[in-house]
């Protein structure tokens, strides 16, 4: 079932009175289906941000229309009850302790102290942040104050989360960490929208990608889909010569090339693989064929 429904969506920009205006959203559609999980891509200054802007209607489009399923009411209010929100520049009162921090987020969006502090407990274990939870935000590392602030996001455990960015500035040991979460709460039934300039942490994380690029929504849909179509016909062979303890390893463009190599007799095969492609080098190809 489709929760959120974006059609059309301009947006453009003026510095002042005098400058042009700068057009940053030239039509951008899609559907979000319940229950997805959805890799946001788009290069630096693309307008991700913008447009989660929009969708969240904390600014307004120029042109086009941002539609939320019925059942999430129609006060912005309402709506945003249902939403995990995470921002790309998060704001921390520095001088409130992590967990004081989560406890004025949570009575924000009107919860029981009762129900806070179970849900601290909860996501504070799965984010790996429980043990700083009582020390003062201003000693916290960026990679601390990301965990704090997903735990934030989602405290009142809403079923669809919107993260701008969620993986910048952490390091490679933190990125695999939130991806793992973003998957279980997924597996959980959330559906997750989340931006990233990164092709290889949204294949890692997604099922489905919406590529933003020249201002349109370029692609939008399963990412196993969009490697199928553009699969390679090649192969990787591993193999030693005879009498040769060294190994070796070939490209083979085709299967009968393939076959030919495999009945010559001074050959050991080691292993053979197909060429697998990323969806790096689906979207820089289709964009160069553009
Ligand atoms: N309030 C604003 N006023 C003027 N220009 C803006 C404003 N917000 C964003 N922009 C411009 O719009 C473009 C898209 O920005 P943004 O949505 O932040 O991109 P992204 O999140 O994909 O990096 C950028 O060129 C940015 O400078
Ligand atoms: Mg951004």
């Amino acid at each position: 079932m489709c929760i959120l429904k974006v059609d059309n969506i301009h947006k453009s920009f003026q510095e002042n009175f005098f400058s042009s205006p700068f057009q940053v959203l030239k039509g951008v559609s899609f559907r979000l289906e319940e229950g997805s999980i959805t890799g946001f891509l788009g290069a630096n200054g693309a307008g991700k941000t913008t447009l989660i802007k929009i969708i969240l209607q904390f600014i307004s489009q120029n042109e086009g229309q941002v539609q939320w399923s019925p059942r999430f009411g129609d006060s912005h209010r309402m709506i945003m009850s249902h939403i995990g929100f995470f921002p790309e520049r998060p704001y921390f009162h520095p001088h409130l302790t992590g967990r004081e921090f989560l406890d004025y987020m949570g009575k924000l969006s009107g919860m029981r102290s009762m129900d806070i502090k179970v849900q601290v407990k909860s996501f504070s274990a799965m984010l790996n942040i429980a043990y700083a939870l009582d020390r003062k935000i201003l000693g916290y590392s960026k990679g601390m104050l990301q965990r704090l602030g997903f735990v934030s996001a989602i405290i009142h455990d809403p079923e669809l989360l919107i993260f701008d960015e969620p993986l910048a500035g952490l390091d490679p040991i933190g990125r695999q960490e939130f991806k793992v979460v973003l998957k279980q709460l997924h597996n959980r039934g959330k559906t997750i929208f989340f931006s990233s300039h990164i092709v290889p942490d949204i294949e890692e994380a997604c099922e489905d990608v919406l590529v933003l690029d020249s201002g349109t929504s370029f692609y939008h849909g399963s990412i196993d889909h969009l490697l199928k179509q553009n699969e390679k016909d090649g192969y990787h062979i591993r193999f030693r010569k005879k009498g040769n303890e060294r190994e070796y390893i070939e490209n083979i463009a085709s299967a009968p090339l393939l076959s030919s190599f495999i009945q010559r007799q001074d050959v050991e095969i080691i292993s053979v693989a197909k060429d697998r492609i990323h969806l790096e080098e689906v979207i820089y190809r289709s964009k160069i064929r553009k």
